[in-house]
């Protein structure tokens, strides 16, 4: 079975043709460059760089996947949480291909398409995740522990009180005057050898699933605020500190809920799953709990079709589709 997926939640326009599950192409056309003067993503802006690329990045994933629009069996499409202006363009597109070439739709929860990704096999000796597993759901928008029992039976075990993981990141970047997204950049910064700057980690000895990180957020601000000026070395400092607090409370709640729900699997996923220490990190936990870790390929943690595809490859295998009176939502929860 062929589909075709389109992603467009946020500021990554996307598609991908996937192929019995398997990967065909996985295009993206980001905005960064239109974002980043502002140190974020302008609503606005997005939905109308979506409406200029998405063609072309449907027609290039077919080209790639060396297919054409008849060879395609179904349509999948991010349908929300996302960007009302953003998910609107990517949507309407797979339903018209949708209703134009008569073929069945299914509009995918953008989370639900991140935390199947670890399941996506890449050649013949990839290693996936068996159901269940407890996946750390961590990106710009959703941060959050899911135990993962099958397709169509995830449940959210707790989530952030205020801000996501990578939003978090992303302002500590932009508080260090450093570029957007912040994720990478501190990322890379962190990973140098040197001092480090303790701050706090909220609901650390709550035995809940729950994350809060703008109190992080603040102590940065502060302590940056009480400074003359920052040079380079502090900046280092601060970084690394920043991200030792915010990847250790993310692993010990993910490691938490798999060793209470005895599950031993565990998948990383969302932008931040991208991030060297975490998944460094949530390696060395894993071994030393016993526990197996499963992560997708960095460039399918951020934003893409692929995931997208695969989920509605997944749900339409099971015969569920979606009407193509389908509307995007801003906000869907799991
Ligand atoms: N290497 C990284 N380390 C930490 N955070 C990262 C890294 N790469 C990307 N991110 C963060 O991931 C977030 C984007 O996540 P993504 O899933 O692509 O988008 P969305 O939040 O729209 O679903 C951004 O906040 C970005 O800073
Ligand atoms: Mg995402």
């Amino acid at each position: 079975m062929n589909v075709l997926g389109i992603e467009s939640s946020c500021d990554e326009t996307a598609a991908s043709v996937i192929t019995d599950g398997k990967i065909l192409s996985d295009v993206i056309s980001s905005q960064i460059n239109v974002h980043k003067v502002y140190g974020g993503v302008v609503p606005e802006l997005a939905s109308r760089k979506h409406i200029l690329n998405i063609g072309t990045v449907i027609k290039t994933a077919l080209k790639e996947a060396e297919l054409s629009l008849d060879e395609i069996h179904a349509v999948a499409s991010t349908s929300g949480p996302g960007l009302l202006g953003s998910l609107v363009v990517g949507l309407q597109a797979a339903k018209s291909i949708a209703l134009v070439k008569r073929l069945p739709f299914y509009a995918v929860n953008h989370l639900k398409g991140h935390i199947l990704a670890a399941r996506i096999k890449d050649n013949n000796e990839s290693n996936i995740p068996e159901f269940p597993y407890m996946a750390l759901l961590a990106s710009g928008g959703h941060t959050g522990i899911y135990h993962v029992k099958d397709i169509d039976n995830i449940k959210c075990l707790g989530q952030t009180r205020d801000d996501a993981a990578g939003e978090a990141y992303d302002k500590v970047s932009k508080l260090l005057g450093l570029g957007y997204p912040g994720g990478p950049i501190i990322d890379k910064m962190a990973s140098i050898p040197g001092d480090s700057i303790k701050f706090p980690q909220a609901f650390r000895q709550k035995r809940s699933y729950e994350f809060s990180f703008s109190g992080v957020k603040t102590a940065v601000a502060q302590y940056i605020s009480k400074q003359n000026s920052i040079n380079n070395e502090q900046a280092h400092a601060i970084a690394k500190g920043f991200q030792q607090s915010v990847v250790d409370i993310l692993v010990r709640k993910v490691v938490l809920a798999a060793r209470e729900k005895q599950v031993k699997n565990v998948v990383l996923a969302g932008g931040v799953a991208a991030n060297s220490a975490l998944r460094k990190h949530a390696l060395e936990i894993c071994i030393e709990n016993d526990l197996l870790l499963f992560a997708p390929p960095k460039n399918r943690c951020t934003d893409n079709a692929s995931m997208i595809a695969f989920a509605g490859y997944l749900a339409l295998q099971k015969s569920m589709t979606s009407p193509l009176d389908t509307a995007p939502r801003s906000n869907w929860p799991l």
